[in-house]
Order: C-alpha cells, then sequence, then structure tokens
C-alpha cells in the first residue's frame, strides 16, 4: 500500500493554556485527479456551499452525491454528537473550504477538523457508503516518550481503558429516541482513566456511521497496532484514516471531556495544562501499514 498522500497542516497556536489546534486534509493522490474548471470541480463546488447546511438539517450527518457518471461526486459530512449545530456548520464549513483550496485537483479527500468539537468531510468520485477505507491515513504523535521504567504499567492501564472502548464503540447505536445530532453518536466513544505519574489518559474514538460494527472495530483495532508501532512510546498519538479516528492525550483536548470527570487518584497533584512543546504536534510520521 502506498503512502500517496499530500497533507497540509494548519497550525493555530491560541492563549497559552489552549491546547493546539491540529488539523489536516489528506488529499489522496491515489485515486485520481480531475482537471481545472471541469464539471467535477463543478460539482465539488456545488457540494461545498450546501454541505454545512444539509450536515445541520439532517442532525448531524450527511451523505449524498451531485453529477452523473465520472463527473459525480460523493461526499460525506458529519459532527461530533454533542456538537452545537452552529459549531456543527462551522466545522463542516471550514473543513470543506480547506480541502477545496488544498486538493486542488485530487478526487478523494478527507478531513477531520476541529478544536471545540470535531468533525468529518470527505470527498470522492466513488462511492463509498458502507465500505470501510483505511488509508490513506495520517497520523500525529507527541514528541514526549514515556519513561521506560513506567511504559509497562502505562500499557497495562492503557490497554485496559481502549481495548474495551472498541468493544463497546462497535455494539453502539443510533439513539433514536434524541432528536439532537444522534446519527453522528453511533460509534463515537470518549474515556478518561488517571495513570500513575502521567495523570489522565484521554481517549476519543469514532467510526462513520455507514460502515458496520465489525469493520469499525477492524479501523480501529488497525489504528492501536499502528501506534503500538511506530509510536509505542509516545505520550499521545492521532490517527486519521477515511472510515475512522483516532487519538490518545495525556491532557484534555477538543472540548471533548468537558462533561467528563476525570478521576484523579487522590495522592497525585491535578496534572497541570501541558507546555506547548509537550502537545501532540504537528510533525507528521508518514509511514505505511
Ligand atoms: C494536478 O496538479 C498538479 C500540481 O498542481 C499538477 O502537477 C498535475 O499535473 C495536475 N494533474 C492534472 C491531471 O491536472
Ligand atoms: C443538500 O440538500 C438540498 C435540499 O435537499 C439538495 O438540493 C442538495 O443537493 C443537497 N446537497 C448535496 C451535496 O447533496
Ligand atoms: C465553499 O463554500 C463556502 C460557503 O458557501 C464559500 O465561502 C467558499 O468560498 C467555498 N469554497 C470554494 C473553494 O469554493
Ligand atoms: C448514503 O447513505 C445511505 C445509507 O448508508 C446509502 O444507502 C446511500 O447509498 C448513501 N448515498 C450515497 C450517495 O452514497
Ligand atoms: C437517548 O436520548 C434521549 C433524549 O436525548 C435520552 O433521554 C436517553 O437517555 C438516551 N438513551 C440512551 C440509551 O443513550
Ligand atoms: C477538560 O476541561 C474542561 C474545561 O476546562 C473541564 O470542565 C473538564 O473537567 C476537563 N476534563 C477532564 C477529564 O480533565
Ligand atoms: C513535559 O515534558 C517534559 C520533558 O519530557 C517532562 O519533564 C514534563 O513532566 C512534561 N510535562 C507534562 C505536564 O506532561
Ligand atoms: C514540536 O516538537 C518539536 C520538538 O520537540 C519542537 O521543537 C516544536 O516546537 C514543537 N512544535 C509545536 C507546535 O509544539
Amino acid at each position: 500500500m502506498g503512502k500517496k498522500s499530500s497533507v497540509s497542516i494548519l497550525c493555530f497556536l491560541l492563549i497559552s493554556s489552549t491546547p493546539i489546534f491540529v488539523s489536516a486534509q489528506t488529499c489522496n493522490e491515489a485515486a485520481g485527479t480531475f482537471k481545472p474548471n471541469s464539471p467535477y470541480e463543478k460539482n465539488r463546488r456545488l457540494i461545498n456551499s450546501t454541505l454545512a447546511s444539509n450536515v445541520t438539517a439532517l442532525a448531524g450527518y450527511f451523505n449524498g452525491s451531485i453529477g452523473v457518471g465520472p463527473d459525480r461526486v460523493y461526499a460525506l459530512g458529519m459532527c461530533a454528537p454533542d456538537a452545537e449545530p452552529q459549531a456543527c456548520s462551522y466545522c463542516i464549513q471550514g473543513a470543506s473550504d480547506s480541502i477545496l483550496s488544498t486538493c486542488l485537483n485530487q478526487t478523494d479527500a478527507f478531513m477531520w477538523s476541529g478544536e471545540e468539537i470535531f468533525c468529518l468531510v470527505r470527498y470522492s468520485s466513488k462511492s463509498f457508503s458502507g465500505v470501510l477505507a483505511l488509508e490513506p491515513i495520517t497520523p500525529f504523535y507527541n514528541q514526549n516518550d514515556i519513561r521506560e521504567e513506567n511504559q509497562k504499567e502505562f500499557d497495562s492501564v492503557w490497554d485496559g481503558l481502549v481495548l474495551p472502548m472498541i468493544t463497546r464503540i462497535s455494539s453502539s447505536v443510533r439513539n433514536s429516541s434524541s432528536t439532537s445530532l444522534s446519527l453522528s453518536g453511533k460509534y463515537y466513544s470518549k474515556d478518561v482513566a488517571p495513570v500513575p505519574v502521567y495523570g489522565n489518559i484521554l481517549v476519543l474514538l469514532q467510526c462513520t456511521p455507514d460502515i458496520s460494527s465489525k469493520d469499525c472495530s477492524l479501523c480501529l483495532e488497525t489504528s492501536v497496532d499502528y501506534y503500538k508501532k511506530w509510536f509505542h512510546t509516545k505520550r499521545g498519538t492521532i490517527l486519521l484514516r477515511p472510515s475512522c479516528f483516532f487519538r490518545w492525550e495525556l491532557y484534555n483536548f477538543s472540548g471533548a471531556f468537558d462533561n467528563i470527570n476525570a478521576q484523579h487518584p487522590p495522592s497525585l497533584p491535578p496534572p497541570k495544562s501541558p507546555s506547548v512543546s509537550n502537545l501532540t504536534n504537528i510533525t507528521k510520521k508518514g509511514k505505511s501499514l
């Protein structure tokens, strides 16, 4: 499998205690290209102009297509389930717009985006609904390492937190009685566990709701394997794939944990906000599977 993807990084350092905003458009160089001003490009622009409102109108998840034959553009937009419609719309619009302005002639691209909330936008020349897509993958890792003498204990807490999350996420279903952004609540999971020395491990996982629960598990398990293979000693990892999102950190990120109570072990001082150099930063490590 080639690692034919180009990634552009936006990194906004906001006020000191605010985590780094990490976002990356992945232009899939392997999937094909289109010509400027072609019908494909026009259709992509048409979708760009309606995607955000369609996603918010449809409870945080929308898939659709515009055009016929080779000019047909398929698209998906999805927000985190706890996103306010306004924030969702803003996130989708921003992601869509940056895909269009970065992936200038690639037919296929995707972007997981956001800090306060997060969202996914994906474009393709082929129907992808229900199809597991593990590639291309865009990885990020924290520069800092877990100390060697802590790694074993750390791993056992990490495994005890993340592996059951994957089991649970793949059996989670849409809450049909909820009128809020509910469909995107399928295959979404976040959790926290206290870990000696380092404070808390915070994890956020999500799959797109169109894939099967078996494929959702597979996508996330593949990401766990990737983390263990390439970034095992690191203090945080983000793995972005078209079908699933995997991120864990030792700090509170994405506003995702505002409503989760961290269970600090009583003997530990509350974790300090990490300094900027301790955040999982934008250094990308391009390894294929
Ligand atoms: C796509 O864009 C790149 C860079 O701008 C260019 O080198 C390439 O020829 C383009 N491909 C097509 C099919 O237009
Ligand atoms: C968004 O919804 C409108 C109204 O239902 C529809 O005309 C438009 O084609 C939709 N956009 C996409 C990308 O399908
Ligand atoms: C995408 O849509 C937004 C909102 O309609 C617009 O502001 C932006 O210019 C569009 N981007 C491109 C590349 O057409
Ligand atoms: C949108 O999703 C539905 C349900 O997953 C699927 O049946 C449909 O084919 C999708 N539409 C497109 C244009 O991919
Ligand atoms: C489903 O959503 C409703 C309304 O938001 C909520 O009261 C209920 O607890 C939810 N059920 C589950 C299983 O999450
Ligand atoms: C994350 O930060 C928010 C806002 O600062 C706070 O309310 C929440 O308790 C924090 N969550 C954890 C797990 O530390
Ligand atoms: C930040 O990294 C330094 C060097 O690895 C480490 O000594 C320090 O404890 C870290 N701080 C936090 C809050 O993780
Ligand atoms: C990323 O890590 C490198 C090496 O530790 C550091 O020099 C750089 O400042 C960091 N960048 C950000 C944005 O934190």
